[in-house]
């Protein structure tokens, strides 16, 4: 019996069993068996979640290029690897088959080794969401590389702290991109941040938009001359289980940006089983995720997972709404897309609009849509199955996190029967635990607390670039032994789950992580600003928006409120992106403090949802008064 492939409920609990009892011999006979190895592990797990050191396939020898292309060439060198739909629709898409996507990633891997790129070292890839998007991941792997994608959606100084933190020496970027009908000049942006940048080297520019660009002479080179000469195959390098494969930035409760160090087999092996099951792939579907491959649901599954699986992937260069709201369904239509995985704040702002816009297509083709990234409420599900599923393909509401490296609790199509808002079962390999307040595991069914995996997967992340002390802390110490997500979650009577929210600092806007901590940083940069506390409130479309509770200087009291609001929102837009800006401003004399000096978030986080019912326990607060004065200004 194979454990690739789950088919149906019982055969669900059956893997779901085995990969609890005898974890080892589950996870290896599923490496073993549908991968390529150079050479094979000598022990399936080593870990030690107290100090959060955790191995797989220990002294396995692979890469993870020659499990995405090499080994399907054979008998997929004709097929579609990746779709490339443009931003805009008049622009003819590509079908970039298995062979020709060899050639690419070879091509563009003998490109990065002849620019002194080597093994080990770190390549920040800054690039708007085509296909060299991809190739360029492929091709640092490729030559074990480790690759840092940085969402072309940040700002120069996020971008500098990015590569400053890894020590990049290469930056592959464009001369702009294309989104909605604008254009974003992505080179300049690399320009500025690499003015605080020492270990930047060499600046590989692609071009997509036409628009002009300085090129610094001995640092900046077009990609294209580059690649035409080439040679179009290349040994790939022989990576150790454990060499780091990636790392990819998330938010954190400090300032400071946290590497998530991700590691080549066990990712390998995560992002390939996950792929496959929660899509439930067939050879001759069309995938299509719309996430953006700076962050981990397009790094897991546009390119690693699909690939994995000779799968077709399409990567979509535009946004939904662009040039109309038909533009997802249109897409689906023209490619023939079997499996949709989407974001609930895409699903919501669609769902704002005419549904004729979506009946227009034919989305006959759908199998399998998905959901990812953060909590999808009622409304936005039913429309979602409604609509897009036309109730017969089910919803795959997939919970995971960048550090968990692939999907952990989702139901499995035709498998798992769904049930609107809930993330429902772990998958074969996933043990999820519930904890109370005291750090005590919180046992049967419809309770509460927190959310802990208590036994390591292969897909899980191995550190923090640089500071393995703080992943530790951040996720293995707060529930000694266990791995704590940062999120809540209610296990219901038949031991369903529901993801409730972060208990933590970060707040998920439009499905993106932001820690309140940089955002504040950065606010507190501000001349006029003395001190800020950031909290998340309840938005139609993005899930959660910001609201900011400022504490201006002296010096900044006289000022104009409304000028002063939107430079604190472009100060905010310059140092971390446009998603990060506030919704909400409102200045305030004090914010509530316990008497060790910490604020109250959870007094204004129900201040800012407008919920003045019960603030608890606030005789602890060294301010008690100023809680009046918030309320009565909340905005
Ligand atoms: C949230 C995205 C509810 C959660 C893959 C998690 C979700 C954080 C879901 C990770 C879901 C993700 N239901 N909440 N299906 N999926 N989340 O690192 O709070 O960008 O901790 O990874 O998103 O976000 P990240």
């Amino acid at each position: 019996m194979s454990y690739y492939q789950v088919k149906n409920l019982e055969q669900y609990f059956k893997h779901y069993n085995k990969s609890i009892r005898e974890p080892r011999k589950f996870w290896e006979r599923i490496a073993d068996e549908n991968f390529t190895w150079y050479q094979k592990w000598d022990k399936v797990v080593e870990f030690d979640m107290q100090e959060a050191n955790i191995k797989w396939f220990l002294n396995a020898k692979v890469n993870i290029t020659k499990n995405c292309i090499d080994r399907h060439l054979a008998k997929r060198g004709d097929k579609t690897a990746i779709i490339f739909e443009p931003n805009n629709p008049a622009e003819e898409a590509q079908h970039i088959t298995y062979n020709e996507l060899y050639d690419r990633v070879c091509k563009m891997a003998n490109v990065l080794r002849d620019q002194g790129i080597k093994k080990g070292d770190r390549v920040c890839i800054y690039l708007p969401m085509i296909p060299e998007l991809a190739v360029a991941v492929l091709a640092c792997a490729r030559i074990g590389a480790i690759h840092s994608v940085v969402f072309a959606g940040f700002s120069a100084s996020a971008v500098t702290s990015r590569i400053n933190d890894s020590g990049c020496k290469m930056v592959i970027t464009s001369d702009g991109g294309f989104r909605g009908n604008k254009t974003i000049e992505l080179k300049s942006i690399i320009d500025e941040a690499l003015q605080k940048c020492e270990t930047v080297e060499k600046v590989l520019v692609v071009k997509r938009t036409g628009s002009e660009v300085k090129m610094k002479e001995g640092r900046d080179i077009w990609l294209q001359p580059l690649l035409d000469e080439a040679m179009a195959n290349n040994v790939a390098e022989i990576m150790d289980a454990e060499d780091p494969l990636f790392i990819l930035y998330t938010s954190g409760s400090t300032g400071k940006p946290k590497g998530m160090l991700h590691t080549t087999a066990g990712y390998m092996v995560y992002s390939a089983y996950t792929f496959k099951n929660i899509f439930a792939y067939e050879e001759n579907d069309v995938y299509w995720c719309t996430a953006d491959i700076g962050w981990i649901t397009g790094h897991s599954y546009i390119v690693y997972g699909p690939l994995l699986n000779g799968a077709t992937t399409v990567i979509f260069e535009g946004i939904p709404s662009y040039p109309d709201f038909g533009r997802f369904w249109e897409v689906i239509d023209k490619h023939k897309v079997t499996q949709f995985y989407t974001a609930p704040t895409a699903i919501r702002s669609l769902a704002k609009e005419n549904w004729e816009w979506v009946d227009k297509y034919d989305l006959s083709t759908l199998k399998v849509i998905g959901s990812v990234g953060e909590p999808i409420n009622e409304e936005a599900w039913h429309w979602y199955n409604d609509h897009v599923g036309k109730k017969k393909s089910p919803i795959v509401d997939t919970w995971w996190q960048t550090e968990t490296g692939g999907i952990m609790i989702s139901p499995l199509p035709f498998v798992t029967p769904t049930k609107p808002t809930y993330a429902t079962l772990p998958l074969p390999g996933v043990q999820p635990v519930l904890m109370d307040e005291k750090r005590n595991e919180i046992e049967g069914n419809q309770v509460v607390g927190s959310l802990c995996i208590k036994f390591p997967w292969p897909g899980m992340a191995r550190s923090i670039w640089g500071d393995h002390q703080r992943f530790k802390e951040t996720y293995f110490s707060t529930f000694p032994g266990k791995y704590f997500t940062g999120d809540g979650a209610l296990r219901d009577e038949v031991g369903y789950y529901r993801i409730t929210g972060r208990v933590d600092d970060v707040v998920i806007v439009s499905g993106h992580n932001l820690g309140t901590a940089p955002i504040e940083d950065a606010i507190n940069e501000h001349p006029a600003v003395a001190e800020s506390a950031i909290v998340g409130f309840p938005h139609d479309v993005k899930g959660n928006a910001l609201y900011g509770f400022i504490i201006l200087k002296e010096s900044g009291e006289g000022r104009d409120r409304e000028n002063l609001k939107k430079e604190i929102n472009e100060h905010i837009s310059s140092h971390i992106g446009p998603i990060a800006k506030l919704d909400k401003i409102q200045f305030v004399s004090g914010l509530p403090k316990t008497r060790s000096g910490k604020i109250m978030r959870r007094i204004l986080r129900k201040i800012a949802e407008g919920d003045f019912s019960n603030f608890g326990d606030t005789t602890t607060l060294l301010n008690p008064e100023i809680v009046e004065e918030i309320k009565e200004g909340k905005l």
